[in-house]
């Protein structure tokens, strides 16, 4: 059965991972896995999490199913979070959250269930985007086409160049949406382009299926899905991936969750039947934990506020080490060509420096970052900041 199989080349995230725990250089910086970390280098468990955590253990009497669509608790409070409480389509019973095994379960079960709406819709995904996109949303059998976004030379948003290509797409056809701290260029929509994207899918009759794997990471929990809610107010339908893998820190537990917007809340009611159906057939349940202590944070106050000020200060980090390595570039290159780093949002930037470069960072510096020149900045901190500001400068053209 296996013998026409040939071993395939690591996925260009998890391979890096590996190589990184590999290098026994004791000077090595890891800038590439989308995990945040703290002073030390340390990817903690928060501790609003850990009490969530040690209530949710102290009180389960029992480990029995749940059910396909997981936690009506945790569906309840991930739409409050990401629409508000008072969205239209909420009381219009236009929406319906379904919890997923992380925001990478949710993005394939939307998939699937694009494919069964529509088997012919093509998916738009930006121009860079992240690595795992069209392995999740391709593998669904999905016809994927890509948009301009962001050109890592110039450092800019391509976004009239972004909405010619959609002005091209048919009508049906889905546009994956990153929602808030785009991956992998840390350049986002702002609050002029959002109208104006709206403006092209609504005439164009166009989907968006909205990536949300950083809110709170960007400016604030709120500001960070203001374009989510636009579009879901003004569209009549819209996908919604959400991951909580960074913001509560529970990427191992894989917690997520899939929003479905619909244009009446009786195709809302049908559209969730296909997504039950569809979850039941890949892996019938979402796993429960992560979701049980995230329900139990989010429900209790004093819990849910300790959280939102760790995770202002996990943005409020990243942002001082984007001002502190913009700096450092700066003195180090004698011009401000990376000045574009300290601007950009969320976990990371494209350094815009050849594939060459990056192999070089690695090999003679023992710098991690993907191929594209992908930076964490979360794995950037004072200890380290001097000696990758050194080796960025002696290597982007050498
Ligand atoms: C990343 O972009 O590095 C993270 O989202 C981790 C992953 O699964 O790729």
């Amino acid at each position: 059965m296996f013998q026409q199989l040939r071993a395939l080349a690591p996925d260009s995230i998890l391979g890096l991972m590996a190589k990184y725990r590999a290098d026994p250089a004791p000077h090595k910086v890891d800038l590439g896995v989308g995990v945040y970390r703290d002073l030390a280098g340390n990817t903690p468990v928060l501790d609003s999490v850990r009490r969530a955590e040690r209530e949710v253990l102290a009180t389960q009497t029992t480990k029995a199913y749940v059910a396909p669509a997981g936690r009506e608790e945790f569906n309840h409070a991930v739409e409050e979070m990401v629409l508000g409480a008072l969205h239209p389509v909420r009381r219009d019973r236009r929406v319906r959250t379904v919890q997923a095994p992380g925001g990478c379960g949710a993005l394939r079960v939307g998939a699937e269930l694009m494919r069964a709406a529509a088997p012919a819709t093509t998916v738009y995904v930006s121009d860079p985007t992240w690595g795992n996109h069209l392995p999740l949303l391709g593998s669904s059998g999905m016809r994927l086409e890509r948009y301009p976004y962001y050109d890592a030379r110039s450092h800019e948003l391509r976004f009239d160049a972004m909405l010619e290509r959609l002005e091209q797409a048919s009508a049906g056809d889905a546009v994956l949406i990153h929602a808030c701290c785009h991956n992998p260029s840390g350049a986002d929509l702002g609050e002029a382009e959002w109208p104006l994207l709206l403006e092209v899918l609504e005439r164009r009759r166009l989907v968006p299926y909205l990536d949300l794997a950083y809110q709170g990471f960007g400016q604030s929990l709120d500001a960070d899905v203001e374009g989510i809610r636009l579009l879901a107010q003004h569209l009549p339908e819209a996908l919604i991936a959400v991951s909580f893998s960074k913001n509560l820190g529970l990427y191992r537990e894989r917690v997520g969750a899939l929003i479905v917007v619909s244009e009446s809340a009786e195709r809302a009611e049908a559209v969730q039947s296909h997504v039950l159906q569809i979850a039941r057939g890949i892996y019938s349940m979402p796993p429960d934990h992560g979701a049980a202590v995230a329900a139990y944070l989010f429900a209790d106050p004093g819990l849910r506020s300790a959280w939102q000020s760790e995770l202002d200060a996990m943005r409020a980090r990243i942002r001082q080490m984007r001002a502190l390595l913009t700096e450092r570039l700066r003195a180090t290159t004698g011009d401000d060509s990376f000045g574009f780093i300290r601007s950009q949002r969320g976990m990371f930037s494209l350094l815009g420096v050849s594939p060459a470069a990056v192999d070089r960072l690695r090999e003679r510096q023992h710098i991690y970052m993907t191929p594209d020149s992908r930076m964490n900045l979360a794995g950037i901190s004072p200890q380290n900041v001097d000696y990758v500001a050194e080796a960025v400068a002696t290597e982007r053209f050498a």
